[in-house]
């Protein structure tokens, strides 16, 4: 049985490292790895090691560039951070064909966020009903101290209304609140605001209602990752024989393209992949960018089965000559608050972007999202998605068989122009090997 571990946050960073490495087979080793990671320069460090409870090293993973995404007319270069080789590469591609086609036409649809204060009501319905009617402006005006920045930035409380779910769940209410956080994510400032209102909500039930009523029990206050009243589209459009690069007749691959993006609309099994296709790209942005990319993938998802079966987020039009590929897609991110503007390369990231709001950010995110997409279905309808992946997966292959870096290079030329394969690699470096 493992031993639980006591006390851990309160030993130190090198007495944490210790604790950990002694269940390891080579604590030694792992040490040396926790230190050369930690190359960055003291200050950085600092930043890095409270970001996080009981952090003991950094986990590095590749900081990329996907260049040439025109959006709304100006080119940007995406920072982006993920383990799959594949991505950077795909969205880079994307971006390369469309960048030459008129680029991403990108909007925010709307921005309205909000939150939930659950809570059980035993007594009469209507008399709730009533005094939550009496109070509902107090409670906004209740929070002024905590919405005044925000106000003054140009967001707030947007509205608030009680619904009953006693239908559901015995004696079950929620007063859910609607908020415009401008540029912040704003999660901090929505449960700040929740529960206030909450207590507000309570009070008013224990001083100004007769003693003899039932008062509300408050269950939880929080905010909801679920945002599909902050929606960002993106679209490229062009024209059918544009789309005769792709290794066939421009019709012919459109039509295709569209059946491969149907089939994500109408089967569930293809769809999970299809939108994680997208969120591929997305997510290398938010990641990159410092944002909560759990809660967009999270939100993303639901967004994508909100009419009771999960479906595609992208679609596909063919309107006479015209090509028209586009998503919706819910995005609550922010560029102000959390780590966008503390984290080193955070702060990079926002200034490769020329330092966008959050509805710009909105946008790039989601055409980061929407060139993941075409890449993988142009992929998947022509030469199959393997190729392509196992190409790129060539480097991290030679690293786990430990090649040379002369042997790596034989290996690249010979794989050139042949599907990659683990085994296949293994064999022709066996070869090699064998030869010498
Ligand atoms: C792999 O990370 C993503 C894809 O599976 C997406 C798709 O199938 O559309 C290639």
């Amino acid at each position: 049985m493992v031993k639980k571990i006591d006390g851990f946050s309160k030993l130190g960073k090198q007495e944490k490292r210790k604790l950990i490495s002694s269940k390891l087979p080579d604590p030694a080793s792992f040490l040396r790895l926790l230190e050369d990671m930690e190359k960055p320069v003291p200050s950085i460090q600092k930043i890095i090691d409270n970001l996080s409870e009981n952090c003991i090293s950094n986990f590095i993973l590749p900081y990329s560039v996907a260049p040439n995404f025109l959006i709304n007319g100006r080119i940007y270069n995406l920072p982006m951070v993920t383990e799959e080789s594949s991505v950077v590469a795909a969205a880079s591609s994307a971006s390369g064909y469309w960048a030459s086609h008129g680029g991403f036409n990108t909007n925010v649809l709307n921005s309205i966020k909000s939150g939930q204060i659950h809570f059980l009501w035993k007594g009469d319905k209507q008399f709730l009903i009533n005094e939550f009617q009496k109070i509902e402006k107090d409670l906004t005006n209740g929070v002024q101290h905590l919405t005044k920045k925000m106000r003054e930035r140009g967001g707030g409380i947007t509205g608030m209304e009680l619904l009953d779910f006693t239908s559901e769940l015995d004696n079950l209410f929620q007063i859910r609140v609607y908020f415009e956080t401008a540029d912040a994510m704003g999660a901090n400032f929505i449960n700040s605001c929740l529960e206030e209102i909450a207590i507000l909500f309570k009070k008013h039930f224990n001083e100004n209602v007769s003693v003899h009523t039932e008062k509300p029990e408050i269950i939880m206050s929080i905010l909801s990752n679920y945002t599909p009243e902050c929606i960002v589209s993106a679209e490229v459009r062009c024209k059918l024989d544009e789309l005769g690069v792709f290794g066939m007749n421009g019709g012919k691959f459109a039509e295709k393209f569209k059946l491969a993006v149907d089939i994500a609309g109408l089967d569930t099994f293809r769809a999970v992949t299809h939108n994680k296709g997208i969120m591929n790209g997305s997510v290398a942005v938010l990641v990159a960018t410092g944002n909560d990319f759990r809660a967009a993938e999270a939100s993303a998802h639901a967004y994508a089965g909100r009419d009771g079966k999960y479906r595609s987020l992208s679609y596909v039009t063919i309107h006479e000559d015209i090509f028209t590929f586009g998503l919706r897609m819910p995005m609550a991110l922010g560029t102000v608050g959390g780590i966008t503007n503390t984290h080193p390369l955070c702060k990079l990231s926002m200034q490769m972007l020329d330092n966008p709001d959050a509805g710009q950010l909105m946008q790039i995110v989601a055409a980061a999202g929407l060139a993941s997409n075409f890449a993988a279905i142009r992929a998947l309808i022509t030469g199959g998605i393997q190729h392509g992946h196992m190409k790129m997966h060539l480097s991290n292959i030679l690293i786990s068989l430990k090649a040379s870096e002369s042997e790596s290079e034989k290996i690249r030329t010979f794989f050139q122009d042949k599907t990659v394969s683990f085994s296949g690699v293994e064999d022709y470096l066996n070869e090699l090997r064998s030869r010498s």
